[in-house]
């Protein structure tokens, strides 16, 4: 009797060690699962600019050099670029083929949609829904409320930078929605 009882112990030994296995592995994924965004705060930010910038970036991640970039793209050109907290950003050409000091944030402000370059009709027509604006990124028609969100655009040894639009909305004369 007592043998049976030991036998049927077994079993539940193992059962036992397996839960606890279970246990402290997933206390140990919420654990790093915690300690992850404290990680992150100690990762240095890519580099920055004199002004507080961050350097555009683009699709292999690399620094953009005006330079190089000026020599590829043509007057009245807008280029999407990797801006402020790795948003879509426009580099903007002047007339004069020059980086303008403004880049215009791609993301919709509908629903989030990447806005895309239309040259032939000279506006920025999001696919999504049909908002358009105009080549400076004010709203021209919705469902879009509001026009693309401005960063200022400087050059630092060379380097595209992007920093944080916090002045009045040159296309609206109103405060910027989004700082
Ligand atoms: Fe652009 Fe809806 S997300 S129009």
């Amino acid at each position: 009797m007592s043998q049976a009882s030991a036998s049927a112990d077994v079993p539940s030994m193992g059962r036992r060690q397996f839960m606890n296995l279970i246990l402290g592995g997933s206390a140990a994924v919420t654990t790093l699962g915690a300690a992850l965004p404290f990680a992150a705060y100690f990762v240095p930010p890519s580099r920055g600019g004199a002004g507080g910038g961050v350097a555009a970036k683009d699709a292999l991640g690399k620094d953009i050099r005006a330079s190089a970039f000026l020599a590829s793209h043509q007057a009245g050109e807008r280029e999407l670029a990797q801006g402020l907290k790795g948003d879509p950003t426009y580099i903007v050409v002047t007339e004069n083929k020059e980086i303008a000091s403004y880049g215009l944030n791609a993301v919709c402000t509908h629903l989030g949609c990447v806005v895309p370059w239309n040259a032939a009709e000279n506006k920025f027509i999001c696919p999504c829904h049909g908002s358009q604006y105009n080549n400076e990124g004010k709203v021209v028609r919705g469902p879009a409320p509001l026009s693309l969100a401005l960063a200022h655009a400087t050059v630092e040894d060379d380097i595209v930078q992007f920093s944080t639009w916090t002045e009045t909305d040159f296309r609206t004369n109103e405060a910027p929605w989004w700082s």
